[in-house]
């Protein structure tokens, strides 16, 4: 992959005289936009601003072609065969909302769940536990990773309605081996939903060969528009569900004492879509397609084998997750010794414009069941290249040569217990969040006094 022809294609890796080009490692959280997507979504608003579906002139019927076309992509593209399988929604979170409060929930049916799931594919449960009496179960995934999907046996075997898992960690960007959990869920009747968040960014994912019941994900992602995402079924298993939202566009027609809803997916798309998003979604993943994912997947590896191998001797910092990349190849999680992880990540950015994620990634469960209080994830896109990761090595090494080690654990950071997996947390290491700001390069105050604001933050 030639990656600086590939930087090129994304405004906001430019260099430009107010604002050098950063060194944006926080695309888990969000990835960055290629001028394809912002040309296809201005297109819309230029060209045809119209409501696809409902009018009959031309700018109707050219957004309505589009939008339908972009189901069509977004089907071929995750590997189903019918389009219709495909509900457009505002991102993963809805995707998962749209399953769980859409099934016909009885009292004592258990959906099974990890003990690292996104709040995505947590809370919801929780409500419909509190509200309607189903049961969670809770799966313990190794920290380390070697995922052994025969440890979902005795949970099935006691009825599970919903195995309801991530596929990629946002964690430490390991992955589990969705094949076997869905034919092993599926012998015992159980329905599958993964949150493909973190993996269908990163590879190709051909659910109806897989056999997966829902798949959700967010193309904010995976280079689309902010506010887009999709829940990937069939038209089958969509007709399961009651819809979250009803009104304009998800019925046939309705009289005054009632109405027929339109099938899926069109029952669940309420009101005027989401056109200019949803058109600019689908230019991302033609863009994706055209990379292909072995080179993407190459190009992050490489990237986090460096990264990897510049700290394995490092004491100081610890890695979350498997520690060989290979099996978390787009994610560096890191806990420093003695240094408060959102220190650490002001710290980078103030002084070398590395942008990371710094806090609990939304699985607040998994750092309080452990006591702790967060840590860093620097995550890789196609688009990083060598100079980032030898940027944040320099932050980082200055980080650790600046900021006294405590010989013990930090905030965020363990010294003992199993490699990848981070020990206890002690209470705030006294003045490191000042030692953190004022050992960054002068580079201004516009950091000073975030990392408060970020902790503990989704
Ligand atoms: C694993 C995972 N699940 C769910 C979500 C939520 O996705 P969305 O913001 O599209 O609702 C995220 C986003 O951070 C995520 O990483």
């Amino acid at each position: 992959m030639n990656v600086s022809a590939v930087r090129r294609d994304f405004p906001a890796l430019e260099d430009r005289p107010d604002r050098p080009a950063p060194v944006y490692l926080d695309s888990a959280c969000m990835s960055l936009v290629p001028r394809a997507v912002l040309e296809a979504m201005e297109g819309y608003y230029r060209d045809y601003p119209g409501c696809g579906g409902r009018s009959l002139h031309r700018f109707a019927e050219e957004v309505g072609r589009r939008f339908e076309g972009a189901r069509e992509a977004f089907a071929r593209f995750l590997g189903r065969a019918d389009p219709n399988g495909v509900v457009f929604t505002r991102g993963a979170t809805e995707a998962i909302n749209l399953v769980g409060q859409g099934l016909p929930w009885k009292k004592g049916d258990r959906v099974l769940i990890s003990d690292r799931e996104h709040n995505s594919n947590l809370i919801v449960w929780q409500r419909l536990a509190a509200e309607r009496g189903i049961r969670i179960e809770i799966l313990p995934v190794a920290d380390e990773g070697g995922f052994d999907a025969e440890a979902l046996e005795p949970a099935l075997a006691r009825g599970v309605r919903l195995v309801s898992l991530f596929h990629t960690s946002n964690l430490d960007g390991h992955s589990l081996p969705i094949r076997e959990i869905t034919e092993r869920a599926h012998a015992h009747r159980a329905l599958v939903l993964f949150d493909g968040c973190q993996a269908a960014p990163h590879e190709r994912v051909d659910l109806d060969r897989l056999g997966v019941d829902f798949y959700a994900i967010s193309v904010h992602k995976m280079l689309g528009p902010t506010g887009t995402g999709l829940l990937a079924s069939t038209p089958e298993r969509l007709r399961e569900l009651r819809p979250l939202l009803v009104g304009g566009e998800t019925v046939e027609r309705s009289t005054l004492s009632g109405h027929v809803l339109r099938a899926p997916p069109h029952r669940f798309e309420a009101g005027l879509q989401n056109y200019a998003g949803v058109i600019g979604a689908h230019a991302a993943i033609e863009y994706l397609g055209e990379l292909g994912f072995d080179e993407i997947r190459a190009q992050q590896l490489a990237l986090n084998r460096e990264i990897s191998s510049a700290f394995a001797g490092e004491p100081r910092l610890r890695v979350l997750g498997p520690p060989d990349p290979e099996e978390r190849p787009s994610i560096f999680a890191f806990s420093l010794e003695g240094i408060d992880a959102n220190d650490a990540a002001v710290f980078l950015d103030e002084g070398y414009r590395v942008m990371v994620r710094s806090g609990m990634h939304c699985v607040h469960s998994w750092y309080l069941a452990r006591g702790l209080e967060g840590n860093v994830r620097a995550s890789f896109y196609f688009y990083n290249d060598r100079r980032d990761v030898a940027t944040l090595t320099a932050g980082l090494r200055e980080m650790l040569e600046r900021i006294p080690g405590s010989g013990v654990s930090g905030t965020s950071a363990g010294t003992s217990g199993p490699p990848g997996r981070p020990a206890r947390a002690r209470p705030p290491a006294a003045g490191s969040r000042a030692a953190a700001a004022r050992s960054a390069p002068p580079r201004g105050r516009a950091g000073r006094g975030r990392a408060a604001s970020a902790t503990g933050s989704g």
